[in-house]
């Protein structure tokens, strides 16, 4: 059984007697325990939202589930109230938020910001011992010395290892990763990668791993789900060769295949706007290969289990 499902899944803004203003649309996705599944998209897809819907923290940037299920090992996410989320968030299913690293309280030293992650993932434990297992586990060397500082006294890197501490203090089955090496540099971007690797190796947690780079996810995850414009357009195992034009189009502008001297290969044009989706497939207007019925109708869902692609003409993608 899996240990998430997500079966089209509608999230938006609700506006009063208005319709709501729909984000993310018809989202679809399974993630087996233990799997590591990497999420990606242009800014703007819907890849933050979708991941808020795992915590019940959607209301707070004023949207809602509209319609579809979350199933997370048999517990229904999609119909949870505020009460029910306090036992979820954090013991079942831990997150890094998006800009972690400017989101530890800078006045609260990191043993404080552990107390209050170990209280709601595990009340009743022993506090300081767990801060520092928590500590080791994220390969932090010295935990007495860091557990006494303050967030601003830390490195990027660092700080990022005490907020995924912070994320794993309950031992969730999921762990929602929302761009953690962002801002990062390259060798500290790699420690992270790696530390996460590890916590799925130990722990067995399983991991949504959010992120623009497409080679940094194909490097440590499983899976790659790709978002374009609030749907879910291709989910592709690591390493195999994308089918759907816009992860053929990420693929080609990859940063570390540019030749020499050559200019970087991007993709034309903007993704829509949220409010502003065409009908039909919403990468018809940067597409290549678009046929006349790639613009009608409602977007093409993902089709496919193993290797899934919500592209109407696969066969002309090369
Ligand atoms: N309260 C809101 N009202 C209107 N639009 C919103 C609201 N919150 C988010 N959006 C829009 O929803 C879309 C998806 O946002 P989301 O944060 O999920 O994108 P993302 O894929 O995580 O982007 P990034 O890579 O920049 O983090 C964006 O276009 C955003 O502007
Ligand atoms: S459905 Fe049509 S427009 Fe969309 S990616 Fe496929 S060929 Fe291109
Ligand atoms: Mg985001």
């Amino acid at each position: 059984m899996s240990l998430l499902d997500i079966a089209d899944l509608t999230i938006g803004i609700p506006r009063g007697r208005a319709t709501p203003l729909v984000i993310v649309e018809n989202a679809s996705l399974r993630l087996q325990p233990g799997e590591m599944l990497g999420l990606i998209g242009e800014s703007g897809s819907g890849k933050t939202m979708l991941c808020r819907s795992l915590i019940g923290t959607l209301r707070r940037r004023g949207a809602a589930i509209l319609s579809g299920r979350i199933t997370l090992a048999g517990t229904d996410l999609a119909h949870t109230d505020e009460h029910a989320w306090r036992d979820i968030r954090g013991r079942r299913v831990g997150y890094v938020p998006q800009s972690a690293l400017a989101g530890p309280n800078p006045v609260m030293t990191i043993a404080a910001q552990l107390r209050e992650a170990i209280l709601q993932g595990t009340p009743g434990t022993d506090v300081p011992a767990r801060a520092r297992e928590l500590l080791d586990l994220v390969q932090i060397r010295r935990p007495e010395r860091v557990l006494d500082q303050y967030p601003h006294q830390l490195s990027g890197g660092m700080r990022q290892r005490v907020m995924i501490a912070c994320a794993i203090a309950g031992t969730p089955e999921l762990l929602v990763a929302d761009e953690p090496t962002t801002g990062l540099d390259v060798t500290v971007q790699a420690g992270i990668m790696q530390l996460l690797r590890d916590i799925r190796a130990r722990l067995g947690t399983a991991i949504i791993l959010v992120s623009h780079d497409l080679a940094l996810v194909d490097d440590v995850c499983d899976r790659i789900l790709v978002m374009h414009a609030g749907a879910c357009v291709e989910s592709v195992p690591a390493n195999a060769a994308p089918r759907h034009p816009y992860t053929i189009a990420l693929n080609r502008s990859r940063i570390e295949l540019a030749e020499p001297g050559a200019p970087l290969l991007t993709i034309a044009g903007q993704p829509p706007s949220v409010g502003d989706w065409p009908p039909g497939c919403r990468f018809a207007a940067r597409c290549s290969i678009a046929q006349p019925d790639c613009g009608l109708g409602p977007h093409p869902p993902l089709r496919g289990e193993a290797h899934a692609n919500a592209c109407l003409h696969p066969e002309r993608a090369a």
